[in-house]
């Protein structure tokens, strides 16, 4: 099968890229190499796709005419690409150009030019908003610009279902970390302070968050496992994460106890948008995939500090 992973420099869809590759599939994946955060980390990202054969395509979803640069033969598209997080310093124009506008021009391309793809769409728990611990049933209150627009970008995809237009499903994922974990997220953040002797920001009260705190490893087997499942996934929401609750202080225990050293924390204020509880209600996914995930905290975090020591 030929299949089109977006976003596929990234935290996320570099692991799927590389997944799908192994499993058999030819992948071509498109980044616009967005300076949210580090470049440098999502070419480091990009040269071992390349290494492995995985053409990726610098184009930008919102900017670029995708008819001239996507390619209309593949048979699945597993869309991550997104302005993602929740941070002060991202604009309101940044979240409705990735993560709506973005979607709705690939969707329109996908419509237009593509014969009988089916479409992934990666969507996230804040979606739920402040407290994501629900079926997939829940009405959903984001609470965020991150929240609203990776709703509306949900809901444009499964209109397309709703109009016949397109086979499609989007899967809410839950707090993912590992290797390549994006470094404005705790863990990447947490390990380099511990390693490098640096005051870790901790925003106030946050320690006390309580997180499914999922390993990429494991929701990268929930996405691949859409693969021939079409017809019972087609229009549905899917949640994705660990069923196992952590508070971030115990996140921050596990680092500290693997890097044998005390970090230290510096208070910020209240990072607002900033969801108390999320918990992956994954019944949903186990009935329709035999999702399972299994890895521990600490061997999920065990892999994330070992990537970390050998990349920088
Ligand atoms: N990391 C998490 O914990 C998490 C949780 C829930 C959902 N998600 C979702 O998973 C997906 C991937 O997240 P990630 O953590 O890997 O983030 P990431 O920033 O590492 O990956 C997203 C990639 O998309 C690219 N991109 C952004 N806008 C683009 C555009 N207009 N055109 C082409 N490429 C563009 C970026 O350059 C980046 O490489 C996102 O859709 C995010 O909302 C992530």
């Amino acid at each position: 099968m030929k299949v089109l992973v977006t976003g596929a420099a990234g935290f996320i869809g570099s692991h799927t890229a590389e997944r799908l590759k192994e499993m058999g599939h030819e992948v071509v994946g498109v980044d616009n190499f967005s300076p949210y955060y580090n470049v440098s980390l999502k070419k480091l990202n990009a040269n071992e796709l390349h290494v492995k054969g995985i053409e990726l395509l610098n184009i930008d979803l919102y900017i670029d005419e995708l008819i001239e640069k996507l390619p209309l033969d593949v048979d699945y598209i597993f869309h991550f690409a997104a302005h993602p997080g929740i941070s002060k310093s991202s604009t309101f124009e940044e979240y409705l150009v990735n993560n709506i506008v973005g979607t709705h021009k690939l969707l329109q391309f996908t419509e237009r030019n593509i014969k009988t793809p089916f479409f992934i769409n990666i969507a996230t728990s804040s979606i739920y908003g402040l407290e994501a611990t629900y079926p997939e049933t829940e009405v959903p209150k984001p609470a965020s610009y991150y929240g609203v627009t990776k709703l509306a970008a949900e809901q444009l995809v499964l209109s397309k279902v709703r109009e016949k237009k397109l086979q499609a499903c989007s899967l809410r994922l839950y707090s993912v970390y590992g290797p390549r974990e994006r470094p404005d997220k705790l863990y990447t953040k947490l390990i380099d302070c511990g390693i490098n002797n640096k005051s870790f920001p901790l925003f106030r009260g946050s320690e006390k968050h309580l997180r499914s705190f999922s390993y990429v490893q494991d929701i990268v087997d929930g996405i691949v496992s859409i693969i021939g499942k079409e017809n019972i996934c087609n229009g549905e929401i899917i949640n994705l994460g660990s069923e196992t609750e952590s508070t971030t202080a115990e996140g921050i225990a596990t680092v500290e106890d693997i890097l044998e050293t005390k970090i230290d924390m510096e208070i910020k204020p209240v990072r607002e948008g900033d969801q108390s509880r999320t918990k992956a209600n994954i019944n949903k996914a186990r009935k329709l995939l035999n999702y399972n995930p299994q890895t521990t905290l600490r061997k999920g975090l065990e892999a994330h500090v070992a990537w970390y020591k050998a990349n920088f």
